[in-house]
């Protein structure tokens, strides 16, 4: 079958207008984005960018519908107001627009945004993000020639405003027409020069699936996993699962011609595939010879998962190496299950956390909390453990302490792959094993170089325990990355919550934001002068 790649696509949407500013240390980028209807540009461009800058990122919508972009990977320290979803942030209306304020405070590494509300994001409106070490600090590798961005993701060719209906009418979505590699359903192509070494940083901006990524007769060395460096392991082909981001290396060290780049889907009952190009600047000829076959087992992407890990060596943000926060000596404060299933409700598909199927308010959850509007939801509305009970409607909503250090069990009992999501956070991967999760599973623990991460996988009747350190105030979308799911109610908000009300733990709403729901009628500008500053000099990134 044929897949429309993008700029046929009739409703994409598109982001434009890249301005980037650079100036000194911790700089300010500009960025002005327009979403327009039809003929824009696929992917987005890409966000260049270095540790602890400041991006001011003014997003106009020219949609017939609400908007909003989220920044998969970003943590928006003390600022969930700027997470661009539902839950934190009111929508952009049709014909407006709205300027984000993110700072990339200690981060480094690949990420990537995308479009958050309805099934926008099968539109495309997505992109890559970079955050390049400040040039002081080391990197555990020599510069490369180039740096690609690499968005692979499964691509239906209907319409995201059809997609959103067929779920909206209870139903589910079919295996997807195709697959994209930076916005093309065939020959999307690398440039290299012979001899010279590249970084390709892969993320899966897809909806479902996860992916295979190789390239025929050349081995990919792993160096950066979402902001952590790794152990530098070679592999001849890489799972991303659905919202994954991995860097890796690769040397045009064979003879020169072209060789098939491949992604294919993984777990799937019909493996779909497609191909771009490396080209060798000197290349003899086109690709040739049989497209390289991918993985079908599904205890080797377990084993290559396990195999992935920190080098504790390597600076990550900071010039201290990355395995002097030593995770696996803090005390656990507390743990979480978490369930995820299927089910009815109401006759039409849903799917549950520990049986929460979570439903938006008109209101998001973060302004009900700013301006104390009661009625929104419930801090604890959904259960920390498995219930094993009936799927039920809620606006889930998990209360946990600031500073907290939490175990986090996902515990998949479905026989397909899931995929979370935390936003505003990376995690340690502690475990991920076949069968089911019990306080012995700890035993297996990785509590010396595990990778810290934002999103991750759980294999099919499996577990994955992740620890995280709940050090970032405000309400945080954890979520499945299968987008069916998540927005058929696999996902909540963790409210990191303290009594605290000061600047230095969580900033205050910004200025400009838009308000609507319950929140319309309230005034976001601080009366008192004194706070205002503060606010302009903590959010955009004084400090
Ligand atoms: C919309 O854009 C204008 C500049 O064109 C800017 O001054 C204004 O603050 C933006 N609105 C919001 C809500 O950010
Ligand atoms: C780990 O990082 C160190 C320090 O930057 C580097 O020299 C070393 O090659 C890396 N080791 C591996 C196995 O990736
Ligand atoms: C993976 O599982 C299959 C059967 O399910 C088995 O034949 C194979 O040996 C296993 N491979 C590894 C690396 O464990």
């Amino acid at each position: 079958m044929e897949v429309k790649s993008m700029n046929t696509t009739a409703t994409m949407i598109s982001l434009l207008f890249l301005i980037g500013v650079v100036a000194s240390e911790d700089p300010y980028r500009f960025f002005e984005w327009h979403g327009i209807l039809i003929n824009g540009k696929f992917p987005g461009p890409d966000i260049v960018s270095v540790t602890n800058d400041n991006l001011i990122i003014n997003v106009f919508n020219h949609l017939d519908e609400p908007f909003l972009v989220s920044w998969s990977g970003i943590e928006n320290m003390k600022n969930s107001y700027q997470d661009g979803v539902y839950g934190t942030t009111c929508p952009i209306p049709p014909g407006k627009n709205y300027t984000y304020a993110l700072r990339v405070k200690d981060q480094i590494g690949s990420f990537y945004y995308f479009p958050s509300l309805g099934f926008h994001k099968a539109a495309g409106g997505f992109g890559a993000i970079r955050i390049y070490s400040r040039p002081k600090i080391p990197v555990p590798f020599p510069a490369p020639a180039d740096d690609y961005t690499v968005l692979i993701g499964d691509w239906y060719n209907t319409n995201h405003k059809d997609l959103r209906t067929q779920l909206d009418n209870g139903g589910t979505l079919p295996l997807p027409d195709g697959i994209l590699i930076n916005g093309r359903g065939s020959d999307a192509t690398v440039n290299v020069e012979p001899g010279k070494t590249y970084r390709l940083r892969i993320s899966n901006v897809g909806l479902q699936n996860s992916l295979n990524f190789r390239i025929q007769n050349h081995m990919m060395t792993l160096v950066e996993v979402e902001g952590t460096h790794t152990v530098q392991t070679a592999f001849s082909s890489l799972d991303v699962h659905v919202g994954q981001s991995y860097s890796v290396l690769i040397t045009a060290d064979q003879p020169a011609k072209d060789y098939y780049i491949v992604v294919s889907s993984r777990f799937t009952s019909k493996i779909l595939t497609t191909t771009g190009v490396l080209h060798y600047s000197n290349s003899a000829g086109p690709v040739s010879g049989p497209i390289p076959d991918g993985p079908n087992q599904l205890n080797w992407s377990l084993d290559q998962a396990g195999s992935i890990k920190t080098n504790l060596t390597a600076s990550g943000p900071r010039p201290n190496p990355q395995g002097s926060y030593h995770y696996g000596m803090i005390k656990v404060t507390r743990t979480i299950r978490l369930a995820n299933s299927v089910g009815n409700i109401n006759g039409k598909q849903r799917y549950a956390v520990n049986s929460a199927s979570f439903y938006p308010a008109e209101t998001p959850l973060k302004l009900a909390d700013y301006f104390k509007i009661d009625g929104v939801y419930r801090p604890g509305s959904i259960p920390d453990q498995p219930t094993y009970g009936a799927m039920f409607p809620v606006t889930s909503v998990m209360q946990t302490d600031y500073k907290a250090f939490v175990e986090i069990v996902f515990e998949n009992w479905e026989d397909i792959i899931q995929s979370w999501h935390f936003d505003g956070y990376s995690f340690y991967v502690v475990g991920m094993e076949l069968g089911k999760w019990s306080a012995d599973s700890r035993k297996v623990y990785n509590l010396n170089d595990a990778v810290s991460r934002c999103t991750v996988q759980v294999y099919p009747k499996s577990w994955t325990a992740i620890y995280i350190s709940l050090d970032n105030v405000g309400m945080w979308n954890l979520r499945s990355e299968s987008w069916e799911r998540q927005y058929l109610g696999q996902q909540f908000y963790m409210r990191v919550y303290t009594t605290s009300t000061s600047l230095r733990d969580e900033y205050l709403i910004p200025k400009n934001a838009l308000l609507c729901g319950k929140a319309s009628g309230f005034n976001q500008d601080q009366p008192d002068e004194e706070l205002v500053e503060l606010r302009e000099e903590l959010t955009l990134g004084g400090e």
